[in-house]
């Protein structure tokens, strides 16, 4: 069931309030909810996205006091991240408090917290009176969705609704940074980047290419359409347009010389964004698209390597698999 329009947040407050997960939109990807103080609800997301139990789960909560509730031992750090970057695109792994349910924490000592800013999530949680937990609404290791259709796509039949709110301002998932260790250290990438955390802190935030920690968006196949992925270098593009107008393959460009190269060749593209930021927002909503129109192949001119575009790399890598 698709909810839309003034009773919409009110609608999905109530179903969750009975234990139903409902798809609901944040400013990064839409999230699978399930009222976060419901274990059974809580197991019915596991089971709508065929996600493995030792992945847990971020609790979406409506300020930052109510880390208080979810959190013990928080460091000072806290404070200084909360004022600059919530609501927003950043999600703190912190120690988790001795009441935090199991079904959330998946036998971990720690809990991950983020206060979105998308309006109709906090209509939402001000209806239903409580925080909710939200993974990516999408079936495991498949593509996040940034629209209410996407989260259809690949869930309809297995979560009682999904609340429209448009296309994800973002379109790509929130950075996590884990603040239980002597320096902060970067989980996931995402939208808020490190030079943005170390201004705020004051002090060196590690970003590791490679950890051990249980991320779900830690494993190198995931984020993944239906269509292979390949990522190459303009000139290796170029030459594969010379020889191939394969209607089945669809090529990502945003340089003006591939653009004009595919032009040329009549090969089936779409133009990509030139700054990091728009082309983030658009990268999951093409790879959708091109899976939807039943592409076999999916060519990417490679971004360029600067830290601004981390994250797009980051999730182009894992789509390739
Ligand atoms: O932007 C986002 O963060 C979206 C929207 C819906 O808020 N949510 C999201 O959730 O991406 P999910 O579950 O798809 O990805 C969260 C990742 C998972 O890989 C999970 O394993 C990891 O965060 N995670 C959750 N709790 C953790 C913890 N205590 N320590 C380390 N990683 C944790
Ligand atoms: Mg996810």
């Amino acid at each position: 069931m698709m909810l839309k329009g003034e009773y919409a947040a009110k609608e999905a407050a109530r179903l969750l309030s009975e234990g139903h997960c409902v798809a609901i939109p944040t400013e990064t990807v839409y999230g699978l909810a399930a009222k976060a103080t419901d274990p059974q609800a809580i197991a019915k997301i596991y089971e709508a996205k065929g996600r493995p139990r030792n992945h847990p789960l971020i609790v979406h909560i409506a300020e930052a006091k109510d880390v208080a509730l979810w959190a013990r031992d928080v460091p000072e750090d806290l404070q200084k991240l909360a004022s600059s970057f919530w609501p927003g695109p950043l999600t703190l792994v912190l120690k988790k408090a001795l009441t935090v349910p199991d079904e959330i924490s998946q036998g971990q000592d720690t809990i991950a917290l983020r206060v979105p800013s998308h309006p109709t999530f906090h209509a939402i949680l001000r209806e239903l009176g409580s925080a909710v937990v939200a993974p990516s609404a999408n079936p495991h290791k498949r593509l996040s969705p940034v629209t209410a259709e996407q989260v259809m796509d690949g869930l309809e039949g297995r979560i009682a609704a999904v609340v429209d709110g448009g296309r994800c301002e973002l379109g790509l998932e929130s950075t996590i940074l884990d603040l239980t260790r002597d320096l902060p250290c970067i989980l996931r990438k995402g939208p808020i980047s490190r030079i943005e955390l170390e201004r705020t802190l004051g002090k060196k935030v590690v970003q590791p290419t490679q950890h051990s920690v249980r991320v779900a968006g830690n494993m190198k196949a995931h984020y993944q359409p239906k269509a292979k992925v390949r990522v190459l270098s303009y000139v290796a593009l170029k030459s594969l347009m010379e020889v191939s107008d394969d209607p089945k393959t669809i090529c990502l460009v945003y340089s003006d010389e591939a653009i004009r190269q595919a032009a040329i060749f009549g090969v089936r593209h779409q133009l990509m964004p030139k700054d990091a930021r728009s082309y983030g927002r658009e990268l999951y909503h093409s790879l959708a698209m091109a899976d939807k129109s039943d592409c076999d192949y999916i060519l990417v001119e490679a971004p360029p390597q600067d830290e601004d575009w981390l994250a797009v790399n980051d999730r182009l890598l894992r789509a390739e698999g």
